[in-house]
């Protein structure tokens, strides 16, 4: 039985998001801003022993399968992660998550006097830029608002999630 089975049993229907980088866990529940005072269940595996990583977070969440603008929230912090699908107590998908090319409608753009966050309702729409990181495997990414042409971090952008 592995540490993860020892903590917290499995689930009958539901997503898994494994891999989660170590401490990123509970910032991916509030972004997918779950409602948990009543609704939906979830658990947080919090800092347990991964071979891949050394330490990682777990999320369970149960009868809750992600759309793909959830997905792409958790690809804005956790792009490690893998997302399981569960039905019938059975792994039906399994898959890496992937940072998209464009992330449309997951967050407004932090520069206030974009013709986005004018009261008229516009769809964002951030366009992906990647660069390797210099004498490294890594990737830097920056996310180009297709309205005001500005360029963001991941980091910058996380506090203005929708
Ligand atoms: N899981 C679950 N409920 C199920 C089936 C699976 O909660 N009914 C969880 C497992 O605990 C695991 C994840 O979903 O965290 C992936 O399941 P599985 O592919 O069966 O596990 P592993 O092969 O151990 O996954 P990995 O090699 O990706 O760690």
């Amino acid at each position: 039985m592995t540490t993860r089975e020892f903590l917290v049993s499995k689930i009958d229907n539901g997503t898994v998001i494994d891999h989660i980088p170590s401490g990123q866990g509970l910032r991916v529940l509030n972004l997918l801003g779950l409602d948990l005072t009543k609704y939906e269940t979830a658990v947080a595996l919090i800092n347990i022993p991964s071979k891949k990583l050394g330490t990682k977070d777990i999320l369970k969440i149960k009868n809750r399968e992600l759309t793909s603008q959830e997905v792409n929230k958790i690809a804005l912090i956790a792009q490690t992660s893998t997302l399981t699908i569960i039905r019938s107590w059975e792994v039906v998908e399994k898959r890496k998550i992937e940072i998209p090319g464009v992330f449309s409608g997951v967050a407004t753009c932090p520069n206030s006097n974009c013709v986005s966050n004018s009261p008229e309702p516009i769809s964002t729409r951030f366009v992906v830029e990647k660069k390797r990181v210099l004498n490294s495997q890594d990737w830097s990414i920056k996310l180009r608002c297709h309205f005001c042409e500005r360029a963001f971090t991941r980091d910058e952008i996380t506090d203005f999630v929708i």
